[in-house]
């Protein structure tokens, strides 16, 4: 392949939607943080498609978030969510079937890393624990994004992880000069997203890149680690990755909050078993 990394961020910007994602929720999706709308106006949009509101309530229900079985409407579920998560859970929610079919557990991989994202943010003391959570949720979008636009190669690389023993990371480099991450936090700049969860998507593989959100982009990273080393879901790594060691820092987690966090996820996972939106 011939196609330079700059030739490979403009047809990934040049994906206008993802199929699956519905109309609602592209528009949502364009619309930039500073422009005047309210919680109230997106949660009476999303209410008018019942598959949305669907899924959204059973995400927020789901032992995934903090608060199981208590949400029984799409503006309370958005009031705790906040606006700033809200662009990525409707996201997340959406591509929930071509994440299935991207890479079999990708959808489990992301929803173990929202759960375990939760944890490690409340026990490192960030604000918004949300946000936190969405992150984890879509932190590899750029898989299914360069899945959908060079699927025939995307799913080469794929099967060459397994064979090759490498990482998923590694092979895509080799074969478009560009990682998940890099497509993932294109998409997610072109769609408007605030700049934290861009660079949570950006830099989970690289967190001492972030620049604005340092703390935010460490918990996705370690939960991306967490989730995989329960061994739940699939992210295409025939290994473990190694967690940086500025991410550690970063969070000042100790080995024993670690601990705590794996046996929190242990619980959180078997209420969750196979979730599916
Ligand atoms: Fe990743
Ligand atoms: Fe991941």
């Amino acid at each position: 392949m011939n196609r330079s990394a700059l030739e490979i961020r403009k047809e990934i910007e040049g994906l206008s939607s993802l199929p699956t994602i519905p109309p609602v929720v592209t528009r949502l999706l364009e619309i930039v943080d500073s422009e005047e709308i309210s919680i109230k106006e997106i949660g009476d949009v999303i209410s008018r498609d019942q598959v949305l509101s669907a899924r959204v309530l059973k995400i927020v229900n789901s032992p995934i978030y903090g608060f199981p079985g208590r949400i029984s409407s799409v503006s309370q579920a958005l009031m705790l969510i906040g606006l700033s998560a809200i662009k990525g859970m409707l996201l997340g929610v959406s591509i929930f079937e071509i994440m299935q079919k991207t890479m079999v557990g990708l959808w489990e991989h992301s929803i173990g890393a929202a759960a375990a994202a939760r944890l490690i943010a409340s026990r490192a003391g960030l604000k918004d624990v949300e946000e936190a959570s969405v992150a984890g949720l879509i932190h590899d979008i750029g898989k299914v994004v360069l899945g959908i636009r060079y699927t025939e190669e995307y799913r080469a690389v794929l099967e060459r992880t397994g064979e090759e023993q490498r990482y998923v990371i590694e092979l895509e480099r080799d074969v478009f000069g560009v990682t998940h991450a890099q497509a993932g936090g294109w998409i997610a700049q072109k769609w408007n997203f605030p700049v934290n969860l861009v660079e949570a998507i950006g830099y989970h593989h690289k967190p001492a890149l972030s620049r604005e959100a340092g703390r935010l982009v460490s918990v996705v990273h370690l939960s991306d680690a967490v989730v995989k080393m329960m061994g739940f879901g699939f992210s295409g790594d025939p290994y473990l990755h190694p967690v940086e060691r500025k991410a550690w820092e970063l969070l000042g987690l100790t080995e024993e909050d670690l601990r705590e966090v794996l046996s929190e996820m242990e619980d959180t996972l078997t209420e969750t078993g196979s979730f599916e939106l």
